[in-house]
């Protein structure tokens, strides 16, 4: 955007369309129909900054946010056992490392930004890429958002409720402290992408001290012979392969952002290399991370306590850490705090993307003139968010479910594409080439995450499939006005 106040591609832990983030000219708004960003001639090239290091800080950095604060009791509640809690981690781990590898062959031989819309446009054309970027604009980027901000909520009252037995009836501060922190990052991203990007390098780092303080407090409660939890460990384990689903829903969040570092691709170094060796080492590193808090939480909890926690890293703290037990809640509702901000970030920038290639109001793609912020599209993000806080139903748990059913459907489709991609353009340049089983196996895991919920619960997951697909009538509007913008374009040309 040229002024001198664009987000380093540094800034920890985010993502965003770099490209589109770079180019901000509103005006030669006609949509192309030659799919994703083929029009070429607006854009400036990118820089290639990020080295391999950066990689995995890009990785690391949006993956670690909410999750390992909030989901383990849903985990933990779902899969019934402390034995099966701990595969569903380390399971979770596998698969965001096989589905990121499978990108991470998409990304190097369809080198565009927009990651999936790009992949998806390319596998199955316009329609499924249409139906994606609607989906992420108005269910997964909003909910995204959503869901930390409660989880954020949630741990900013606990200090103060110790105790006090059931929190539902807590829930309506927790949704207004939510509400309250999507106003504020609204606010800090709509003033300036310079301070949006200061507030998550802070951020970055206490989330990183919140894991390190808890996996050496599991490490030393291990060490002095706490393992009352782990015996017996497969007692109780749960045997609806459905409710499972559920268990892998919550741990998947925590996941979530392992796709990340292929909306960057073009700004990689060295990206045949880089990319998928930030994976092979990032995500390696989150997963024993998170395996290593959740037996810290077990180190110091007893399943029960665990599942009866909305704030488990609270709890434990308050066990063990005496007149400092007040960091972990800091610390964790900065961490929280900092993946909302970077979530609110992207949304908004997919939400300017969307709009600017013709699928979303014009409106939307107008960019605050002094302070270079696309000031629209992140109100509508915030909007969506807030709308999502209202019903009496809504939770960290129920919109989670609503999340990752959309998010699984995506992901599954955009590996097929891999798939087929390999079948019908056999002959295209792969510089990264996965092996064939990795792929296969993604698939039939993102199979069993759509089917097992909807076997389980088919009326939310019917709900949100209808909504993936009610973007069809919007894709034929769009179509109609593209084409109507295009005639009368050329009737002005000529
Ligand atoms: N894994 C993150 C968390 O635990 C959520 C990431 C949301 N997804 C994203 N692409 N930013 O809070």
């Amino acid at each position: 955007n040229g002024n001198g106040d664009k987000p380093s591609n540094h800034w920890g832990s985010d993502e965003y369309l770099s490209r589109e983030a770079k180019d901000k000219t509103v005006d030669n708004l006609l949509p192309n129909e030659d799919g994703p960003d083929k029009e070429k001639g607006n854009f400036v090239g990118l820089e290639r900054k990020l080295g391999l290091v950066s990689g995995i800080c890009l990785i690391v950095g949006t993956m670690i946010g909410s999750g390992i604060f909030a989901s383990p009791r849903y985990v933990m509640e779902h899969s019934g056992s402390v034995g099966l809690t701990l595969i569903v981690w380390s399971l979770c781990g596998v698969l965001a490392m096989l589905g990121a590898l499978c990108y991470s062959e998409l990304g190097t031989m369809i080198p565009l930004s927009g990651a999936e819309y790009a992949y998806l446009y390319e596998g199955f054309g316009p329609l499924a890429a249409f139906l994606y970027s609607w989906t992420s604009v108005i269910v997964l980027k909003p909910s995204q958002v959503a869901i930390i901000c409660l989880a954020f909520g949630a741990y900013v009252i606990e200090p103060f409720f110790q105790g006090c037995g059931d929190r539902e009836d807590l829930q309506p501060v927790v949704k207004l402290l939510a509400a309250i922190a999507i106003g504020i990052i609204l606010f800090v991203n709509a003033a300036s992408v310079k301070w949006a990007s200061r507030m998550q390098i802070v951020f970055t780092v206490c989330k990183m001290v919140a894991i390190i303080m808890l996996i050496i407090t599991g490490l030393v409660r291990l060490g002095q012979g706490f393992t009352q939890s782990f015996e017996n460990s497969f007692a109780n384990t749960q045997n609806k392969i459905g409710i499972v689903g559920f268990a892998f829903y919550n741990g998947l969040w925590a996941y979530d952002g392992w796709n990340n570092l292929n909306y960057v691709t073009e700004e990689l170094k060295n990206p045949y290399r880089d990319l998928p060796l930030s994976i092979m080492i990032g995500i390696p590193l989150v997963t024993v991370c998170y395996v290593l808090v959740n037996i810290a939480y077990l180190a110091v909890l007893t399943p029960a306590e665990i599942m009866t926690s909305s704030a488990v890293a609270v709890t434990l703290a308050d066990r063990l850490y005496g007149v400092m037990a007040w960091v972990i809640p800091i610390f964790v509702a900065s961490s929280t705090f900092g993946a909302a901000n970077g979530s609110a970030f992207s949304g908004g920038r997919l939400v300017f993307a969307a709009a600017r290639q013709g699928h979303l109001p014009k409106f939307l793609a107008m960019i605050h003139t002094k302070r270079h912020t696309p000031l629209p599209a992140m109100l509508f993000t915030s909007i969506i968010a807030w709308v999502m806080l209202l019903p009496n139903s809504s939770s960290f748990e129920t919109l989670i479910n609503y999340f990752s059913f959309a998010a699984w459907v995506f992901y599954g489709c955009t590996v097929s594409a891999l798939l087929w991609l390999r079948y019908k353009q056999p002959d295209t340049k792969r510089p990264y080439r996965v092996a064939l089983p990795i792929p296969i196996l993604v698939v039939l895991a993102s199979i069993y995450l759509i089917v097992a919920p909807f076997y389980e619960a088919p009326l939310e997951s019917f709900f949100c499939l209808l909504f993936i697909l009610s973007g069809i009538p919007f894709y034929l509007v769009s179509c109609i006005s593209r084409s109507c913008l295009k005639v009368s374009s050329m009737a002005l040309r000529g």
